[in-house]
């Protein structure tokens, strides 16, 4: 099983003099219109662009959607973006949130709270597609919580307003960045949201990926391939995950 336990990222060499004038620039918001049903065009912003938000991120510019890349150091993005090319743009959080059309939330679970505090007017309506894994080790008390209330209720309540789908949680970036765009059939993604439309962006959003969704249902069942269940993990085809998660095909 895929194992996701905290690691320490060494990017604090990448800072780049100049780089703050850089950002800011062409990160004007859109007018909320129409922007959902033209998935292949969809602005992401990218919340935590460490392994698994780098990654996925990176797959999502290689597929044609301009991406902005935030953390709380996005000085230190400078190469991430450079590498991707001109798609790829960096930010603050703010940044990434007033620019996407969907949001991809990569950041350690601990830090959720304050995240969906921080930034909770600017979230307001947002389809978030929620990556996260709760670990004890790393994340404390809120591990307990989404154990025992459910990793996707848990995420909804910190993120409140927000149109919020669960998504590439269950695999490691390795296996992300390895298989993606295999030919078929390819990698599934299970995905769990309450919002029809939001699900359908996620959906959409994981093709361009090069996987192929899995709907697993709503924001409850999201436990089912929560850390440790049994949809967890699973490097498989999407019949095999229907199969192991008793899905209808
Ligand atoms: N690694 C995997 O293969 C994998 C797979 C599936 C799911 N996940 C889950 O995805 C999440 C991220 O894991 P990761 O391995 O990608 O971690 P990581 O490599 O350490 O990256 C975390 C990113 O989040 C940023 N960050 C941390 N706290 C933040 C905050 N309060 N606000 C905004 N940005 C913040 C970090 O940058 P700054 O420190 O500069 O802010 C960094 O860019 C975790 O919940 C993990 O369980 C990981």
């Amino acid at each position: 099983m895929f194992n996701d336990s905290p690691f320490d990222v060494s990017r604090r060499g990448l800072l780049c003099a100049g780089f703050a004038a850089l950002v800011g620039a062409v990160l004007m918001p859109r007018p909320a219109s129409a922007r959902e049903n033209d998935a292949a065009k969809l602005r992401i912003g990218v919340i935590g662009a460490g392994r698994i938000g780098g990654t996925v991120g990176g797959l999502w510019v290689k597929s044609g959607h301009p991406v902005l890349f935030s953390s709380r150091h996005p000085d230190e993005l400078q190469d991430l973006v450079a590498k991707l090319g001109p798609l790829a743009q960096a930010g603050t959080v703010a940044q990434a949130i007033a620019f996407g059309d969907a949001l991809f939330v990569a950041v350690p679970y601990g830090a959720l709270p304050r995240l969906g505090q921080d930034y909770a007017d600017a979230l307001k309506g947002k389809i978030v597609l929620d990556a996260g894994n709760a670990v004890a080790a790393r994340d404390g008390a809120i591990a307990d919580e989404a154990e025992r209330s459910g990793i996707g209720i848990t995420s909804q309540k910190y993120l409140a307003g927000t149109r919020l789908v669960r998504a590439f949680n269950t695999l490691s970036y390795l296996i992300l960045a390895r298989e993606a765009n295999r030919p078929p059939p390819r990698l599934a993604i299970p995905i769990a949201g309450d919002d029809a439309a939001a699900m359908q962006v996620a959906a959409e959003l994981v093709r361009d990926a090069g996987f192929e969704p899995v709907t697993v249902g709503g924001l409850a069942d999201a436990s089912r391939f929560q850390r440790g269940r049994p949809g967890y993990g699973q490097a498989v085809t999407a019949a095999e995950l229907r199969q192991t998660l008793s899905l209808s095909p």
